[in-house]
């Protein structure tokens, strides 16, 4: 019986080999798409040493170090987005007539008598919020641009772009996103 015993448990192996060579055949895949991905990896490792050895200092540090958190850099998207929902972006009698009000995402300005207009209050030159109206103007303190409060062109500064213009509609009470 411990012979008997012993060759089934000498097949055991030899099953186990077959196993183990399937096994073996999938662990190589593995292992070779493992190697591959490694050798990827290594590769993306490689790069993003270069790259950050030689680009950290350019990319991050240079052009925004010494200006102020465009802190409206993420709502900018949501302008770009938002406009389909007819939200209400300002009471018509908080819009002065002849200027405008920053408010949320937005600076909404009423250029003439029951025009009402609505641009991004992030600065087109690189990304400051504006910060007021003055006259005609809306102003962007990080390095004094100028836009117009009637189509959000650029009247003054380093900035070249108009702000982005969300179409607006007088909804009873409100200027809301058309
Ligand atoms: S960010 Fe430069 S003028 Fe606005």
């Amino acid at each position: 019986m411990t012979d008997v015993q012993m060759r089934p448990e000498a097949e055991i192996p030899a099953t186990d080999e077959k196993a183990a060579g399937v096994s073996t055949a999938t662990s190589r895949r593995v292992v070779l798409t493992g190697a591959g991905a490694l050798g990827a990896g290594c590769l993306l490792a490689a790069c993003g040493t270069d790259t950050t050895t030689a680009g950290t200092t350019g990319a991050n540090g240079g052009d925004f170090s010494n200006d102020p958190v465009p802190a409206g850099s993420a709502t900018a998207g949501a302008n770009g987005g938002s406009s389909s929902g007819g939200s209400t972006l300002a009471a018509v009698a908080d819009v002065p007539e002849g200027g405008g009000i920053i408010k949320g995402d937005y600076v909404i300005t009423q250029p003439q008598a029951g025009t009402f207009k609505a641009f991004s209050k992030i600065c087109t030159h690189q990304g400051c919020p504006v910060t007021k109206i003055d006259g005609d103007n809306i102003f962007c303190p990080c390095h004094n641009s100028t836009f117009s409060i009637a189509d959000g062109s650029p009247t003054g500064g380093p900035a070249t772009k108009a702000l982005p213009e969300t179409k607006v509609k007088v909804d009873g009470d409100n200027v809301v996103s058309a």
